[in-house]
């Protein structure tokens, strides 16, 4: 790439810290600025990963007149309004998973984006690791055939803290939203964003989110995905893809997979290690910057018609367990 891209970071919390890292390791970014609602993470952030631009606003950040590129990292309830904010300022965006906490809310923000022709995208990291690149060649290739059925978990146990992320309503909080989203898009990718039929049931904690989740979609050709999510509950994670000749299993967390293994039918299994660089957030913000040297304001590898479309199976899902956030 023949320029730098200056990027700003909204919302500096858990997850900044190691997409700022990661950023830190790739010469064609420049972390420039960061975001916060306080003076004080905006200054310990700024000086940990020897950021310039310190705002002590989101609206500062946004407004700075450096920066080009921002990623928000903020709880999914923000994730609309921080996002839009950005845009509206004419700034790229990388918003975090969940896209937003509904479809509406999707649809409003890519509507603005689209008008303005301005850079949007969901943060899918996943999608452009190593892993999942490799996933998608031996598909195409035709490894096991045709794929007929994906079994896939993302689960762990979270210390239960009511007004926390995860378990807050308030804070966007649950299971789907963070961590279902993951075997969500992994079934999109290989099944595609339109399922015939979806259904769901899930656990509704004291706090009024769903702690855990599991949920069954039906393609229009009769594939068929069974995907779990949970946040008090632990799973070893990864993935099964089935198909007519042979299945390939995902190895490690579904968020960052660490190999692949085939097995065709009647064959021998041949593993293939997928290892990722920094924390794994690098790919993500390189297909942001190689978007932007393209001219293009949307990533084909990770379409907004299909992050509105997630969010639509992500509402059909809450619909069926009358799980609504406060905003809502
Ligand atoms: N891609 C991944 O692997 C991955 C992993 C974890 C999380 N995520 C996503 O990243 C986003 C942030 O997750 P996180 O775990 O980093 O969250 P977090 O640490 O709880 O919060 C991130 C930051 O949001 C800001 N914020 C703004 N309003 C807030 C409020 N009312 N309460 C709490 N924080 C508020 C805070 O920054 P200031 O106060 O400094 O402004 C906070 O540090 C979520 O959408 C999550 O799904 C992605």
């Amino acid at each position: 790439m023949s320029r730098k891209y200056r990027w700003g970071i909204l919302g500096p919390g858990r997850i900044a810290h190691q997409f700022a890292a990661d950023l830190q390791l790739l010469p064609e970014a420049e972390l420039v600025a960061v975001g916060s609602r306080s003076r004080e993470n905006a200054e310990a952030f700024g000086a940990q990963y020897h950021i310039p631009r310190r705002h002590a606003s989101y609206e500062a950040l946004a407004a700075d007149p450096e920066v080009e590129i921002i990623y928000v990292a903020t709880p999914h309830i923000f994730h609309y309004r921080d996002s839009l904010l950005c845009l509206q300022h004419g700034k790229a965006v990388l918003c975090e998973k969940a896209f937003t906490i509904n479809a509406r809310e999707a649809e409003q923000l890519i509507a603005f984006a689209r008008r303005e022709k301005l850079f949007l995208m969901e943060a899918m990291w996943t999608r452009f690791q190593p892993a999942l690149i490799k996933l998608r060649e031996l598909l195409a290739a035709g490894t096991i055939g045709e794929q007929r059925m994906l079994r896939g978990e993302l689960a762990f146990r979270a210390p239960f803290d009511p007004s926390g992320r995860l378990f807050d309503p308030a804070l966007g909080g649950g299971a789907l939203l963070d961590l279902g989203i993951y075997p969500l898009a992994l079934a999109a990718m290989i099944f595609g964003a339109a399922p015939a039929d979806i259904r769901g049931v899930a656990h509704i904690g004291a706090t009024g989110v769903d702690e855990q989740c599991a949920f069954m979609l039906q393609y229009p050709e009769g594939q068929l995905a069974s995907l779990f999510a949970a946040v008090r509950t632990a799973a070893p994670g990864g993935a099964v893809l089935l198909g007519s000749e042979g299945r390939i299993e995902i190895h490690g967390p579904l968020y960052r997979p660490e190999s692949l293994t085939v097995i065709p039918e009647g064959r021998e299994p041949q593993i293939f290690p997928t290892p990722y660089r920094g924390h794994g957030y690098l790919y993500e913000a390189r297909e942001v910057m190689h978007c932007l040297a393209a001219g293009k304001t949307e990533s084909e590898t990770m379409p907004l018609d299909e992050s509105l479309a997630l969010m639509r199976i992500m509402d059909t899902l809450r619909r069926q367990w009358n799980l609504r956030y406060p905003t809502e």
